[in-house]
């Protein structure tokens, strides 16, 4: 029975261009559709801006443009985004929209009729100046507890203490500069706390398969909670000037943007039903259609308990699933969406690295938890190189050349095909049940298994003796049959993540009219055209280039020519034992400064952090090494060698680099996530 699933990624908020972790939500969200799509079910997949809300609109002001402009900007960037990493959204649409305004109005008068509305006085800072009420977030002052100054209105950055704004000293606002006024206003509530939205919560999120363990615990503390940790009302308005939609029969009082945000995941599938000619309502009001949320993991707390209760007490679909996924970390550090740290995706396409290894790299390292993934260059040009291109890609070019020049392209198989059907329809239905549950990295194992026993077979028949002898001609044929039909698997299982390549192999290489679906797992082909280059290796230059680095950066200890190939063990001296070599007390150091020394031709002066203080070490880098390059980055050294003087000042210990007969040498670096001062044993 075909599926009917209406899916949405998180709405990103319209105040600047995409990021990477925005990227990587939208790669998760969009192998599951195509999966999906290609087990024949009905798949509406919708994304929209977040356009609503004070930083925007301040933002805007910012820029000189009206709220309205500056949004209408943000969503004309969107597409490059999108098509460039190949996210096949059926809808693109905006909170800032009649349908959002529409649903959203509706849904509040529905939750007003049960009874789950309230209003009450607020008391809250107003920027006279400005004229407006002010967030948490808009006011600073100083301390109260240790005077810091510019402190923001939560908590102290110096001495940490937490506070309410109402305590900071002499605030003021980041806005206007102006003090702030306490002021009192009406304020219009979700009565979140009633008994009957407690009790649809509990059921709703207790619902077996629901959603991920470790979020239905998170949701379930926070329902439960009690004295200062209960669960309170919502409140849902904000007073004029705002950007958003207008409460109805309530003049100059706005939805906070979460109430109408995730009513956007409706809008934008009211839109397309609008332009596709579909029955929005009654798509909607299907209990066949399943509706599934990807977000991450910071805004559970929206979509466990305002979202589903939102929706079931104004009479709407309430959500099937909210599929949770962690953050992406860069080299193991957080980005930072201030500074805009990490990858940047336009630069990324812009440099001409391929979209499909970013998704294929996300899949391998995805799971069903909500667990961070790191985005690791090295690890990436290994992933990428040594197992998409080199053992599946590969298979294509090797065994196709064979038949094209022998057998015109034809394909035979030699004897019972069913062991490899056998094969190939176990393997497809693991990976299906690792798609289906987005446990992507095991899929991408399974498949990479796969390729390596495909690769194993072909190398064990050795291809180029039996192309060398006529009367083995028969041989040749079946066993490139066999591994460009595993080709053909491959590529089925991996389409829902390089969409673009199964495409080319389908209707290139295998010469069909359609693209892959998933029963053609099950399927032999019986001829394929001429090999075409299908996907290069990539240089890491283009990951220098991606973070902007000097393309010459010496990254690796391992020797870069075979001529510096490691001494053989027999020239190595006699063993020690394990507590010779624990005398040697190797830290990881954070070259913090490096320098030229005056007269040196072969030393440089590096100040290296290791935790407990500096030290200074005087290396002899500099054929290797421009100074420039090194402060900043993480090396090895030796911490407990005597002091040495030197003719150019004392020092206090050794760095340990790589050499070999050939020129070159290569300072030692740990992987990333080392913290200065860790001992290397
Ligand atoms: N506008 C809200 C969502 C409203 S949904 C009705 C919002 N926007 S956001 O732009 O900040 O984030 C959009 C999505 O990107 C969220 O699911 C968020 O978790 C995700 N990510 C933001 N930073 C991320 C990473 N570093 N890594 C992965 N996903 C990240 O929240
Ligand atoms: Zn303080």
């Amino acid at each position: 029975m075909p599926r009917r699933l209406f899916i949405t990624t998180a709405l990103p908020y319209a105040n600047g261009p995409f990021h990477i972790g925005h990227i990587m939500e939208y790669i998760q969200a969009d192998i599951w559709v195509r999966f999906q799509r290609m087990q024949g079910h009905e798949v509406h997949f919708v994304g929209a801006d977040d356009a609503h809300g004070a930083p925007i609109m301040i933002a805007a002001e910012k820029a000189g443009l009206t709220p309205d402009e500056f949004v209408a900007r943000i969503g004309a960037g969107r597409k490059q985004y999108l098509d460039g990493f190949h996210i096949s959204f059926d809808n693109w649409h905006s909170t800032h929209s009649d349908e959002n305004t529409v649903l959203s109005q509706d849904i509040y008068r529905k939750l007003d009729r049960a009874g789950l509305i309230y209003t009450k006085p607020v008391e809250q800072f107003f920027d006279p100046v400005k004229g407006m009420f002010l967030a948490d977030r808009y006011i600073k002052g100083e301390c109260p507890k240790c005077g810091a100054k510019d402190q923001f209105g939560d908590a102290c950055e110096v001495c940490g203490a937490v506070y309410s704004p109402m305590d900071l000293i002499n605030p003021y606002s980041t806005l206007s500069g102006a003090k702030p006024e306490l002021r009192t206003s009406e304020h219009y509530f979700f009565r979140l706390s009633d008994p009957k939205c407690v009790a649809f919560l509990n059921e709703w999120i207790n619902q077996p398969g629901r959603l991920q363990p470790q979020v239905a615990n998170k949701a379930r503390e926070w329902l439960e909670g009690e004295g200062d940790k209960a669960l309170g009302d919502w409140d849902i308005s904000r007073d004029a000037p705002y950007f958003g939609i207008p409460i109805p029969d309530a003049p100059g009082k706005y939805f906070y943007v979460w109430l109408d945000a995730p009513v956007g995941y409706l809008a934008s599938l009211k839109n397309y039903c609008t332009k596709r000619g579909i029955d929005f309502d009654k798509l909607l009001a299907d209990p066949d259609t399943e509706q599934l949320h990807f977000i991450g993991k910071d805004i559970i707390y929206f979509h466990t308990l305002f979202w589903p209760a939102m929706l079931e007490f104004s009479g709407y679909k309430i959500p099937d699933n909210v599929f949770v996924h962690g953050f992406i970390t860069v080299s193991g550090e957080k980005m930072s969406k201030s500074r805009g740290t990490g990858i940047s995706p336009l630069r990324y396409l812009d440099i001409g690295m391929n979209p499909e290894w970013l998704r294929y790299y996300i899949a391998a390292k995805l799971n069903a938890h909500v667990e961070d993934v790191d985005f690791n260059p090295d690890d990436f040009v290994a992933r990428v190189n040594s197992d998409l291109v080199g053992k599946y890609i590969n298979i294509a070019s090797r065994a196709a050349s064979f038949i094209t020049k022998h057998f015109a392209g034809e394909l035979k198989y030699a004897g019972d095909t069913g062991p490899l059907m056998q094969g190939a329809r176990a393997s497809a239905l693991l990976v299906r049940d690792n798609y289906e549950s987005r446990e992507y990295g095991k899929a991408i194992r399974e498949i990479m298994a796969s390729a390596d026993r495909v690769n194993q077979e072909f190398d064990a028949s050795q291809p180029w003796l039996l192309a060398k002898d006529p009367a083995k001609k028969d041989q040749l044929q079946d066993i490139c049959s066999r591994v460009l039909h595993g080709f053909r698997l491959l590529t089925v299982l991996l389409a829902p993540v390089i969409p673009n390549t199964a495409r080319r192999v389908a209707r290139e290489f295998f010469g069909m009219d359609r693209d892959f679906v998933w029963s053609d797992a099950e399927t032999l082909p019986s001829r394929v055209n001429a090999y075409q280059h299908l996907m290069t290796r990539v240089d890491p230059k283009q990951l220098d280039a991606l973070f902007d680095m000097e393309p010459e950066t010496p990254k690796v200890t391992a020797p870069a020519t075979p001529a510096a190939a490691p001494a053989p063990a027999a020239e190595s001296s006699a063993t020690i034992s394990i507590d010779d070599f624990a005398k040697v007390d190797l830290r990881v150091a954070r070259i913090v400064k490096a320098e030229h020394v005056d007269g040196a031709d072969k030393l440089l002066k590096l100040t290296l952090d290791i935790g407990s203080g500096t030290r200074t070490v005087f290396a002899g880098i500099k054929s290797a090494y421009d100074p420039a390059m090194l402060e900043g980055r993480l090396t090895v050294m030796v911490a407990n060698l005597a002091p040495r003087k030197m003719k150019f000042g004392l020092s206090e210990g050794m760095v340990l680099a790589a050499s070999g007969d050939a020129p070159g040498l290569y300072l030692l670096s740990p992987d990333s996530g080392a913290l200065p001062g860790m001992r290397i044993k």
